[in-house]
C-alpha cells in the first residue's frame, strides 16, 4: 500500500514505479532524513501539535529505524519510491499508525530540501578540510624547495627562472580561493527550508525558529515557494567544485608533463602510478590523468543541473529529483581527487638537478640582461632590441648568455661591464625579483608564512 494510495484505483505500473523512484541513490541521505524528522517531531510536541507521549513514541521508533539501517537489516524498496517514504514506512512498521503522525505539517518537498541542505552542509566541510590537507602538503613541499630553481613558462616556452616552491605556492593560492568560495556557499547552504510545507506554508502553528536552532541553521527561508524550489545552493556547490577541479586538473597536467621523460622534473611515487599490460617499462601517471579527465564529469554535473532548472515553473517539480546524482557524483569525485593528490604531492620526488640544468641551458635570464642595461640608463625598448640581437648571436654560436666573453657582450653594448655575469646568474635572477608576490626566496618564504598562518586560523 502506497503512502499516497487513497486517490488511486489501480496499482502503479511497474515501469512507472521504477522510473520515478529515487531510492537507489537518495538512500545516501537516510541519516539526514532521520535527523530532520527528529527535529520536526520534537517541534510538533513543543508546539502542542502532537501530544508528548506520541512524540516520544515516534522518537523511539525513529531510533529503532536508525539502528536497523545501521545494522544493515533495513531494506529500501523501490515500491516506496524514495528515502523519505521508505523511512516513514519503516517507522509505521515499528510503532504502528501513530508513526503516520510524523508527517503532520510537512511535505516531502520541504523534507527533501532539508535533507539536501543537511547533506551538503556536512560534505562541504569535509571537502574544505581535504582541500586544506592538500594545501598543507604543497606548503611542506614548497618549504623544501626554496633553493630549487626551475624554468617558469609562458606558452610552455621557458620564460624566467622561478623557485619550485614558488610554482607550488601558486596552487596553494588557487586552493585558498576554492576554500573561500566553498565557505561562502556553506553560508547559503546553512538555511532551513523545513516548515515550507508543500509550497505555501502549513495550517499548523509550527515553530521554524525552534527547528532551525535544533538543527543549527543560521537562517530560515523567508518565502516557502522559494524554499522548496531553490536549488541554487547545489548549483553553487557544483560551480565551486568545477573551479576546484579546474585547478586540480591544471596541477595534474603539470604533473603529467613534469614526470615525462622529456622533462623529468619530478618522479611520482610508485605507489601512485600504474603500469602497462604490454609495455613492461611503463610507469604511467594514471591518477593525475584521471583527475584531469574526471573534471569533465563535474562540469557536466553543473551544466546538467542548470539545464534541469532553467525552465521550471514554481514550485516543486519532479524534474528536481535529478538534482541528486550529479551532486553525489561530484562529492565523490572531489573526495577521490583530493584524497589522492595530497599523498601524491607528499611523496613526489623533485629532481632539482634536472630543473637547474633546464634553467641554466636556456635564455630565461634574457629579461635580466635587458633590466641590467636599463639600470645603466638605456631605455627599456632599446635594451630589449639589444638583448634580442645578443640572443640571436648566441643561437648562431650555439652559446648561452653566460658563455659570452666580455668582448662579445660589449660588441652589443659598451655599457656592459664585468658585473654582467653575476647579474645573469640564476640565483641573482631569482632573488632580484624581490617584490611583493615575486619569486625571490624571502618573498616565497613570506607567502608560505602567510598561508601557514591562514591555515592555523581556520
Ligand atoms: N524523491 C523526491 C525528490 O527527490 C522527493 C520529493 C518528492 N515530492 C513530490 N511532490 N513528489 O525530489
Amino acid at each position: 500500500m502506497k503512502l499516497w494510495g487513497g486517490r488511486f484505483t489501480k496499482p502503479t505500473n511497474q515501469l512507472v514505479e521504477e522510473y520515478t523512484a529515487s531510492i537507489s541513490f537518495d538512500q545516501k541521505m537516510w541519516r539526514q532524513d532521520i535527523v530532520g524528522s527528529l527535529a520536526h517531531v520534537a517541534m510538533l510536541g513543543k508546539c502542542g501539535i502532537l501530544p508528548m507521549e506520541e512524540v516520544r513514541q515516534i522518537i523511539a521508533g525513529l531510533k529503532k529505524v536508525k539502528d536497523k539501517i545501521e545494522r544493515g537489516q533495513a531494506e529500501f524498496l523501490v515500491a516506496h519510491e524514495d528515502v523519505h517514504m521508505n523511512i516513514e514506512k519503516m517507522l509505521i512498521e515499528e510503532i504502528g499508525p501513530v508513526g503516520g503522525k510524523l508527517h503532520t505539517g510537512r511535505s516531502r518537498n520541504d523534507q527533501v530540501a532539508l535533507d539536501m541542505h543537511l547533506y551538503l552542509r556536512e560534505k562541504l566541510m569535509e571537502i574544505i578540510q581535504l582541500a586544506m590537507y592538500l594545501q598543507e602538503a604543497m606548503l611542506a613541499q614548497a618549504s623544501q624547495h626554496l633553493d630549487t630553481v626551475m624554468p617558469g613558462y609562458t606558452h610552455l616556452q621557458r620564460a624566467q627562472p622561478v623557485l619550485f616552491g614558488y610554482h607550488l605556492m601558486a596552487y596553494v593560492s588557487m586552493l585558498q580561493r576554492d576554500i573561500e568560495r566553498m565557505t561562502e556557499t556553506w553560508n547559503r547552504v546553512n538555511v532551513l527550508p523545513l516548515g515550507a510545507g508543500a509550497l505555501a506554508g502549513t495550517t499548523f502553528p509550527i515553530d521554524r525558529t525552534f527547528v532551525a536552532e535544533m538543527l543549527q541553521f543560521d537562517g530560515i527561508y523567508q518565502n516557502s515557494m522559494d524554499a522548496v524550489s531553490d536549488r541554487d545552493f547545489i548549483v553553487e556547490f557544483l560551480a565551486d567544485a568545477s573551479l576546484l577541479m579546474t585547478h586540480l586538473s591544471r596541477l595534474c597536467e603539470e604533473l603529467v608533463i613534469w614526470s615525462s621523460q622529456e622533462f623529468s622534473f619530478v618522479e611520482l611515487d610508485d605507489a601512485f602510478c600504474t603500469g602497462s599490460s604490454i609495455m613492461p617499462q611503463k610507469k604511467n601517471p594514471d591518477v593525475a590523468e584521471l583527475v584531469r579527465g574526471k573534471t569533465g564529469r563535474v562540469y557536466g554535473n553543473l551544466f546538467g543541473l542548470l539545464t534541469v532548472l532553467k525552465g521550471l515553473p514554481l514550485a516543486y517539480n519532479k524534474d528536481m529529483q535529478e538534482d541528486k546524482e550529479g551532486m553525489f557524483d561530484t562529492v565523490a569525485t572531489i573526495h577521490g581527487a583530493l584524497a589522492l593528490l595530497t599523498p601524491m604531492i607528499q611523496t613526489m620526488q623533485v629532481r632539482t638537478e634536472r630543473m637547474r640544468q633546464a634553467v641554466t641551458n636556456d635564455f630565461s635570464n634574457a629579461t635580466d640582461l635587458a633590466d641590467y642595461l636599463v639600470r645603466k640608463n638605456m631605455p627599456f625598448r632599446q635594451a630589449h632590441e639589444v638583448v634580442g640581437r645578443t640572443v640571436l648571436y648566441c643561437i648562431e654560436q650555439q652559446k648561452y648568455l653566460l658563455d659570452l666573453t666580455l668582448e662579445e657582450f660589449q660588441s652589443f653594448s659598451g655599457v656592459i661591464g664585468a658585473d654582467v655575469y653575476d647579474a645573469l646568474a640564476v640565483e641573482t635572477v631569482v632573488n632580484a625579483r624581490n617584490v611583493l608576490g615575486g619569486t625571490a626566496r624571502n618573498q616565497v618564504e613570506a607567502q608560505i608564512a602567510w598561508f601557514q598562518n591562514k591555515l592555523k586560523e581556520t
